[in-house]
């Protein structure tokens, strides 16, 4: 059984086919989702979906693509929705250099805000970092305790920068990306991070594994992700399952275990 743990399934690219595809997702051996909000609206419907499937479950937070929505009010019912029992993460919150907007104060200043929220409701946080190691270091360390966790979703750094998010104790999300002909930077930090460290991930709809590269991805393509991670870390897709399930369930506390759901 597989945990996919960063999905946007309110994404329009599932408008036409949402309620099947979801529905299929555990016959086809995906035991749990978490849904990551992004914007005000996309966390909306994350709270939807966490209502309507017993396997989905939410990440709250807004995105560094999106902070300029955010202001005291609207921080104010994020925090409240934190509170939900299948919110289990604060995300995805962080820092987006890629594109020149938001600008960066402004991006800095919403991921210290949705950090400091992630501590006062005890919850981890889904990190999306592009292009911005160093100020997500900085920021990171700057409000790190001992209880803080998280995970750093769609690891594109350097095994040297895991290294240091090693340290504070951080997962990493690895995806459809680790499959591409140009993943050699990503192959040596999966090779370097330990398994018991590394969460699968689609981040669907994009970033599909090839074959499928291109094209909408959904959890169902997360065997070709376990294949490819079996054989950079030398064990059996068999074990990348059931070690990565485990996991998820060590960093999303209030997920609970197949079986024991309420
Ligand atoms: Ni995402």
């Amino acid at each position: 059984m597989l945990f996919d743990t960063h999905t946007h399934y309110d994404d329009e690219a599932f408008d036409e086919d949402r309620e099947p595809l979801l529905t299929s997702l555990p016959a086809h051996g995906i035991a749990k989702v978490i849904n990551a909000g992004a914007t005000l609206a996309s966390n909306e419907k994350t709270i939807r979906l966490m209502q309507e499937y017993p396997f989905l479950y939410g990440a709250i937070g807004i995105h560094p693509e999106g902070v300029k929505e955010l202001n005291e009010e609207k921080y104010q019912w994020l925090k409240e929705q934190c509170g939900l029992e299948k919110a289990v993460a604060v995300g995805e919150i962080g820092l987006d250099y890629y594109w020149d907007e938001p600008e960066k104060e402004l991006q800095k200043y919403w991921f210290n805000r949705q950090l400091k929220l992630a501590k006062e409701m005890n919850l981890p946080v889904i990190i999306h970092s592009r292009e911005a190691a160093k100020d997500t270091i900085d920021m990171l360390r700057q409000e790190w305790t001992e209880t803080m966790t998280g995970v750093i979703h769609c690891y594109s750094y350097t095994k040297e920068s895991a290294q240091i998010f090693l340290e504070m104790g951080f997962y990493f999300g690895i995806g459809g990306v680790i499959t591409f002909k140009n993943a050699r930077k990503l192959k040596e930090a999966a090779a370097y991070i330990p398994i018991d460290k590394i969460l699968l991930e689609t981040d669907c709809p994009y970033l599909a594994p090839v074959p499928y590269r291109g094209k909408r991805n959904s959890s169902l393509y997360l065997p070709g992700v376990v294949q490819e991670l079996a054989a950079v870390k030398g064990i059996t897709p068999r074990e990348v399952e059931e070690v990565t399930m485990e996991n998820a369930y060590r960093l999303f506390t209030k997920v609970p275990r197949l079986g024991t759901e309420r």
